[in-house]
């Protein structure tokens, strides 16, 4: 399974994916998770991506393409993989392309969790994360259901910062729907439901 997963910020990528992780072990790539990693371990990928990711804006290009790219040479993901939060723009949607073409691995479907703006501030604004192990909560999680580790809420879910993410989907991520619709690669999944409920819906979709 070689997937792209579209939507806007908090739609539920990182949902859905820890559960195709938990089920067919696919490689994750979330490119939120490898700038957070970074910035959390002061590296000079992390010191130039916190002031983008804290304003809710997009880290440049050329700095998100390297990053994918050298991890699509790793050979874990030559069984597969499932790219969340990566691509973002148009720039890095014709960088995998052509990335891809050059492995011989092309994408087998773009899958869009479509979620109206106002259900997704308020999914964020109540969203917290295990420090430990990356789960994804909300604010009745105390501690982290899965390892007992400690819940914190990221530096970009305030209301502001999530409202400036979502002008920056519909500007510069949302013409990749069309963009994957023109590949016939895209598939539209309606993600305000129980997510186990989009979950048998996304598998569906992909043929699971
Ligand atoms: P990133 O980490 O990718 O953030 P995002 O796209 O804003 O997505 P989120 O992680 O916020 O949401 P999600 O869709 O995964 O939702 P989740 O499953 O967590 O990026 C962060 C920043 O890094 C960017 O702003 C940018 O600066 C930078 N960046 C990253 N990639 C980049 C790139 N390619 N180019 C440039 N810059 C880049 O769910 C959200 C909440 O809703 C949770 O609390 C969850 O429990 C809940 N929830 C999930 N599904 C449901 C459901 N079905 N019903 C009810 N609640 C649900
Ligand atoms: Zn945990």
């Amino acid at each position: 399974m070689n997937i792209v997963l579209l939507g806007a910020p908090g739609a539920g990528k990182g949902t859905q994916a820890a559960k195709l992780v938990e089920e067919f072990a696919t490689p994750h790539i979330s490119t939120g998770d490898m700038l957070r990693a970074a910035v959390k371990a002061g590296t000079p990928l992390g010191k130039k991506a916190k002031s983008y990711m804290d304003a809710g804006e997009l880290v440049p290009d050329d700095v998100i393409i390297g990053l994918v790219t050298e991890r699509l040479q790793d050979a874990d993901t030559e069984k597969g993989f499932i790219l969340d939060g990566f691509p973002r723009t148009s720039a890095q949607a014709v960088a995998l392309d052509a990335e891809l073409s050059k492995l011989g691995r092309p994408l087998d479907a773009a899958l869009l969790v479509d979620v109206d703006p106002e259900v997704i501030v308020k999914r964020l604004t109540s969203r917290r994360m295990c420090r430990d192990c990356n789960y994804i909560g909300t604010a009745a999680d105390e501690t982290c259901p899965k390892c007992g580790g400690e819940m914190y809420q990221r530096d970009d879910d305030n209301e502001a910062t999530v409202r400036n993410r979502l002008d920056v989907y519909e500007k510069s991520t949302a013409p990749l729907i069309d963009y994957y619709r023109g590949c016939d690669l895209l598939v539209s999944i309606d993600g305000d439901r129980d997510p186990n409920v989009v979950y048998a819906d996304v598998k569906k979709a992909l043929g699971l």
